[in-house]
């Protein structure tokens, strides 16, 4: 187990102990500073499923007769994993194009303004360089929580062929954001160890990352199956947690405040990373939001009023944890921006999260203080703002604003 202070501030101790077992990835985070348990312990994660559907690695049974259409399911399918086609869920074979029609490399973003500025004394002000240094340190391991996520416990458990091509493109997607991370940090020179140990280190960091670890270790449980009512709720709730909050709700005070540096003309490599970063979490965001609400579809018992409430308890966890971390960020206003603003736009984004997986706005009224966020998703319209080279892949993928 990981502890929230087990390594000091400026050491790079790996603290790996003495056994000889690896980390998976999802080892605990102790939360010392948010109210627990947020989520009801599992009580029968390995409680014989008899629902459960195939994984795709089952001995193959020669001369059987062929899928149709009708067999495919996103969980719980007894329909062969290993054939793509024929296609029923033409949303998720899309999205895969449109990821892939938006293809981008961190390192072909030119760093050398950001360089200039960071390494002059008077380029920057503390407060500005705290937010740069924060969102670093949140995302860095932010995106590799996502990315284990996928691979460790989400993708065994969606049976569906053409939206595991979908998370395996965004598998890929979430290595990529790391790697901009990485760039950035190594480019400016920061202290590495400052950056990745940052969520077991500063709390508003952590928190965020303790809450969804939660939904990560449930289901890489090898005995957590699918196929009872109790586990098909915890999937469902992972997804959400994922989906919903960490990529709906978790990063986007970080992208307001990375992309308002590229609109004062200030860090615009690292905003413009930032920038593509959120084109890309916009499509996961609106996969997660199809998924999700297909699988309501095809097992509308799981909707039940108390899961609902229990939804909408952790959506207000998220906006509250994500309220810390703004403070936290932004002790004082700056950028043009303040905390009161994040207020708003939290409540604005989780009305608008509740609404898209069919759940009653919690904030009645609340105003989107920043409409230019929408704007950010066209980087062909942005395509001089920022002043510096920007490749563009985009070759007829659909964008659209989550
Ligand atoms: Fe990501
Ligand atoms: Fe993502």
């Amino acid at each position: 187990m990981l502890n929230f202070d087990e390594v000091k501030p400026g050491s790079q101790t790996n603290s790996g102990g003495s056994s000889s077992t690896s980390f998976g990835g999802v080892q605990t985070l102790a939360a010392p500073t948010i109210p627990a348990p947020m989520v009801p312990p599992a009580t029968n994660s390995s409680a014989k499923a008899t629902g459960a559907g195939l994984t795709g690695v089952e001995k193959i049974t020669f001369n059987s007769s062929r899928i149709s259409v009708d067999e495919k399911r996103v969980i719980n399918s007894r329909a062969d994993l290993n054939q793509l086609v024929p296609f029923k869920y033409e949303w998720a074979w899309q999205k895969y194009l449109d990821a892939c029609s938006n293809h981008w490399m961190p390192q072909e973003i030119q760093m050398s303004r950001d360089i200039a500025l960071w390494k002059d004394p008077n380029g920057l002000t503390e407060d500005e360089r705290r937010i740069i240094k924060r969102n670093l340190g949140f995302f860095s391991t932010a995106d590799s929580l996502v990315a284990n996520n996928l691979v460790l416990a989400v993708y065994r458990h969606i049976t569906n062929p053409e939206c595991r091509q979908y998370l395996l493109r965004q598998a890929f997607e979430e290595a990529l954001h790391t790697h901009a991370y990485q760039y950035v940090v190594e480019s400016l020179g920061l202290d590495e160890g400052e950056i990745f140990n940052m969520y077991r280190e500063i709390p508003s960091v952590h928190d965020k990352a303790a809450f969804e670890l939660q939904f990560t270790q449930e289901l890489s449980d090898p005995n957590f199956h699918t196929g009872t009512f109790e586990t098909d709720q915890r999937l469902l709730r992972n997804l959400i947690g994922f989906y919903v909050i960490m990529e709906g709700i978790f990063f986007y005070v970080g992208f307001v405040q990375m992309l308002s540096f590229g609109r004062q003309n200030k860090m615009t490599g690292a905003s413009e990373e930032f920038q593509y970063i959120l084109r890309d979490e916009s499509m996961h965001l609106n996969f997660g939001i199809d998924i999700i609400n297909t699988i309501k579809a095809e097992n509308p018992g799981l909707w039940t009023p108390a899961f609902q409430q229990e939804i909408i308890e952790l959506i207000k966890q998220g906006v509250e944890l994500e309220l810390r971390y703004a403070r936290d960020t932004m002790p004082n206003g700056v950028l043009g921006l303040n905390v009161n603003m994040f207020t708003d736009y939290l409540q604005f984004i989780a009305n608008r999260r509740c609404k898209q997986i069919g759940l009653t706005e919690q904030y009645p009224g609340a105003k989107n203080p920043f409409p230019w966020m929408s704007e950010m998703l066209d980087l062909k319209k942005e395509k001089n703002f920022f002043e510096t080279r920007v490749i563009d892949y985009q070759t007829g993928g659909a964008l659209s604003w989550d």
